[in-house]
């Protein structure tokens, strides 16, 4: 039986099981918890995701995929969720002895052999559609229950596309969704690396021209070439640090991507500096807008 992983603990916070199953749905090419049986587990060792009802919902599926007697082992930062980790796993039926180090809490049960309210966790964390958008969604996927101002005002500025071109960073397929409206689109690719949102995508997409995939936009072959448009609002969160050089990455990215002449539609927020990093990878870049604290850049290559 194997030991089971969730995401990147600290060495320093948490003893790793060596050879363990990584499951986080952050890692392109993990294994997915939500289809591991039932007591098939030897442990879980878990970085708790910071929103509530993400995490309940991965603390649900990894106690019950651990097998009864095996151990359980969840940690936090202190301000993403981990003063809340005893409580939520005395709900599951645990008996849970808590311990703090590097401003995290670590939560050390064992999977006990009746669990409660799990199947109410894994409703109200699991894949849903969210009635307000009509668009499948799940808690944890970026704004999951509500459209980013930044790709609003980029659904409304967006001109009819054509051609093949990718959607970077796709989330719930908001802006492919759009973009498919033009019947001079050819083929999209809608790459992420959060397999909730690229599973979402799928049920929002429901369009033959539309490839999906669950990956990592800096990696040099996650997106294929000579295109004619890329859409995106590129991400600055990094497992939840502000990481600047990431939406940078998926500029390069973009510039990489397209042939001489195609085009990138971006939003970002208007604090970002992605104007230096697009200047001298593209033949023009134009700010086409400016409101509500983003902008849209439309670049040419
Ligand atoms: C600002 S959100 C935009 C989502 C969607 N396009 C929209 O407009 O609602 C950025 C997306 O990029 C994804 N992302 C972050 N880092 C990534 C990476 N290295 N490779 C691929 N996708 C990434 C996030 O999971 C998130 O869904």
């Amino acid at each position: 039986m194997s030991a089971g992983i969730y995401g990147k603990p600290l060495a320093e916070v948490v003893d790793l099981p060596a050879g363990a199953v990584q499951f986080s749905p952050l890692m392109p090419g993990a294994s997915e918890l939500g289809q591991q049986g039932e007591a098939t587990l030897a442990s879980m060792t878990m970085l708790a995701p910071p929103g509530t009802l993400e995490r309940r919902y991965a603390m649900a599926l990894a106690l019950r995929a651990v097998v009864p007697g095996g151990a359980f082992t969840a940690l936090a930062p202190n301000d993403q969720g981990g003063t809340r980790l005893r409580k939520e796993l005395q709900a599951f039926g645990c008996t849970v002895t808590e311990s703090a180090r590097r401003h995290h809490r670590v939560a050390v049960c064992t999977r006990p052999d009746k669990l409660n309210g799990i199947d109410a966790a894994l409703a109200e964390g699991g894949p849903q559609l969210v009635a307000d958008l009509g668009l499948w969604s799940q808690p944890g996927v970026f704004a999951w229950d509500r459209i980013d101002p930044g790709s609003a005002l980029l659904l409304e500025h967006l001109p009819a596309l054509a051609g093949r071109g990718a959607d970077l960073g796709c989330g719930i397929g908001i802006l492919s969704h759009a973009v498919l409206a033009s019947p001079a689109v050819a083929q999209v690719d809608l790459i992420d690396i959060d397999r909730r949102a690229v599973q979402a995508a799928q049920h929002n997409v429901d369009d033959p021209r539309a490839r999906f995939h669950w990956g990592d936009v800096r990696d040099s072959n996650a997106v294929p070439g000579d295109l004619d448009f890329v859409v995106m609002n590129a991400p600055f969160h990094d497992a939840g640090a502000e990481d600047r050089t990431l939406g940078q990455g998926f500029v390069k990215r973009a510039a990489e991507v397209l042939r001489s002449g195609g085009v990138c539609w971006l939003t970002a927020n208007r604090h970002l500096p992605y104007e230096a990093v697009m200047k001298p990878l593209f033949k023009r870049v134009d700010l086409r807008i400016e409101a509500a604290g983003y902008k849209i850049y439309e670049a040419r290559k």
